[in-house]
């Protein structure tokens, strides 16, 4: 319970309001009658730890075109080969039965759907053959084989990108890391934990906190992802403002390089400045380069006192004057500062109100979502009610609400964590991930929702765009931008693409904060990267891929 230690001012009384709502706590089956008629569309990595409650598709799901149809410019590479019955036979040969998911060119491959569709439902690839290997040294074997024969791989951990850069394109082999899932060690002095790169981001997270520890990443497809995965992507969250980037927190990775070897780099060294920092080639690399199989990272204390606060102000510059504040007032516990605009939430409130209802009575321009975690909760919660009472005076904030215990917590966590669920589900989204100056953060949302209306594109039903919302992590400078259409539709990428693209770098921001590059922004990355940093890129794969077999047709 959050205790306000001393009263609350007048003009704070009445508009923070405690979350009290019993009703909050309401929970719905998950299998209820109606779902359980759809349930045979619901794929496992649809569901997340927030979300777990609350099934996220549509009764009749869009089928998914294959990307090869959907994008016809895109050519499979004929120098790969097409998997033959030899090299079947070769892995038969090295794994065993549940490690190969395997259907042939006659059969029907829905059992494959999961690995070949990606999250959004928007990209979909043709493969017929899934290595699921639970040694290294599979994997390597593996990955020699493929190298000498030119087949082509994809590595897949969860299967939660958002780029389009986890599913193939054709007919690549994946190499899922599902069965790579053990803890290798934690040693609760240093606070360094090493996995396999196949450990599930929440066991690694519950793990963890059996330790007195926490992951120093949290994200919504925690209940999905996978430690390797977020590497791999180099995933931001939702508290990178407080423990900084996997650039940062991980010490050592252990990696399957194309032609087999086994490079291990499992340092648990905080510093180490004997060379290159090899480790950084492969954190956001999107498998492009090799196969992450192990994961040596700093792991942080697990916070003893969590406060969460929903608050809603009037415009964009309130939202970095809020930011500003709580920079400078809550300072060191802060650990979360999100914002959301009002079209965020009012798609979100079609998807979860019916069971989590909107913790404020009315709506707002925007809303901003403030965590803080310490280990005093008498001096957090001072702290924070200090802050929220000067931020009400000055009217900076309007209105707001702040919870009172884990389950209130977790449901305001919602309403921020459930847009990207929520602008998916009615038929498709757009997704944009960037970075911009803070002043120019909220502007590509306007600009979007004003080339869209133009184009008489955005509105009811039958337009095909829903609503563009703007939502994401200030503390980062990392604006999501989604477009939740009925329908994924060339004329409505024309419309984003490439002038979204165009727009960041026209503000000097990065078409991709944190979700990579992948498919979908394969043909856009010297809008953020010069040719000299892209020709090194290309030099670098060349030398450990010369052949090509990793993660092909995506952004190198
Ligand atoms: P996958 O999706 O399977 O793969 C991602 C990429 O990494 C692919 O290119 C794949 O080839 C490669 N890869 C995977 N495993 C390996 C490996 N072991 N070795 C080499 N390459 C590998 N991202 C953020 O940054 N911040 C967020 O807040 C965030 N929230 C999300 C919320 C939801 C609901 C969803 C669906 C996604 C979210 N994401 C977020 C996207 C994010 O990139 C992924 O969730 C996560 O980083 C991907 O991990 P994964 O294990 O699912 O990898
Ligand atoms: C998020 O911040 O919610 C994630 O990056 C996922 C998303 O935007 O879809
Ligand atoms: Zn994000």
């Amino acid at each position: 319970m959050l205790k306000l230690n001393k009263p609350m001012t007048n003009i704070y009384k009445p508009l923070i309001r405690k979350y009290t709502s019993a009703s909050l706590t309401k929970q719905i089956p998950v299998l209820s009658n109606q779902v359980s008629l759809t349930i045979p569309t619901l794929k496992p990595h649809y569901k997340f730890h927030i979300s777990s409650q609350i099934c996220c598709y549509s009764a009749v799901p869009n089928r998914i075109k294959y990307t090869a149809d959907a994008y016809p410019q895109v050519q499979r590479n004929n120098q790969f080969k097409k998997l033959s019955s030899d090299d079947l036979e070769y892995f038969k040969s090295i794994l065993t039965k549940q490690e190969i998911l395997y259907f042939g060119p006659d059969s029907d491959t829905k059992d494959l759907d999961p690995f070949n569709e990606d999250w959004m439902r928007k990209y979909k690839g043709q493969s017929h053959l899934v290595l699921k290997p639970k040694t290294v040294e599979k994997i390597s074997l593996i990955l020699n084989y493929c190298n000498e024969e030119k087949l082509a791989v994809v590595p897949q951990g969860g299967n939660t990108d958002l780029v389009g850069a986890s599913v193939p394109v054709f007919d690549e082999i994946i190499l899922s890391l599902n069965n790579l899932n053990k803890i290798r060690h934690f040693d609760p002095v240093s606070g360094i934990l090493k996995c396999d790169a196949g450990v599930i981001l929440e066991n690694a997270d519950n793990y963890l906190r059996e330790q007195d520890h926490i992951f120093p990443l949290d994200l919504g497809a925690k209940g999905s992802c996978h430690v390797g995965g977020v590497c791999a992507t180099n995933a931001g969250g939702l508290r990178l403002l407080r423990y900084g980037s996997l650039h940062g927190s991980v010490l050592g990775l252990e990696v399957v390089m194309p032609n087999g070897d086994i490079v291990d780099s499992m340092h648990s060294l905080r510093k180490d400045n004997t060379g290159y920092d090899l480790k950084q080639l492969f954190i956001g690399a999107e498998g492009t380069i090799g196969i992450i199989t192990g994961v040596s990272i700093l792991t942080q204390p697990k916070p003893k006192a969590i406060n969460v606060s929903f608050l809603a102000v009037k415009d964009f510059e309130s939202v970095q004057k809020v930011f500003v504040k709580a920079k400078n007032e809550l300072a060191e516990i802060l650990s979360a500062f999100e914002f959301m605009d009002k079209r965020a939430i009012q798609l979100t409130k079609k998807h979860i109100e019916k069971d989590t209802p909107f913790p404020l009575e009315e709506e707002y321009p925007f809303y901003v979502l403030i965590e803080t975690s310490g280990s005093s909760k008498i001096h957090d919660d001072e702290k924070l009610e200090t802050f929220l009472e000067s931020a009400m005076e000055s009217e900076v904030v309007v209105d707001g609400t702040i919870a009172q215990d884990n389950t209130e917590l977790q449901n305001l966590w919602k309403w921020r964590e459930m847009i990207p669920e929520s602008s998916q589900c009615q038929g498709g989204v757009y997704k944009y991930d960037v970075s911009l100056p803070l002043k120019d953060l909220y502007s590509l949302v306007e600009v979007v929702n004003e080339k869209l209306t133009e184009a008489n594109l955005l509105g009811d039903a039958p337009k095909p765009v829903i609503a563009a919302v703007g939502y994401g992590h200030i503390g980062d400078g990392n604006l999501h931008l989604n477009v939740a259409t009925r329908l994924y539709s060339k004329e409505v990428e024309k419309v984003l693409e490439p002038f979204v693209y165009e727009y960041v770098s026209s503000k000097h921001g990065s078409i991709s904060a944190e979700h990579g590059l992948g498919f979908q922004k394969k043909n856009y990355i010297s809008y953020t990267k010069s040719e000299p940093e892209i020709k090194m890129m290309r030099d670098l794969k060349k030398h450990y891929d010369p052949n090509g077999i990793m993660n092909p047709y995506k952004f190198i």
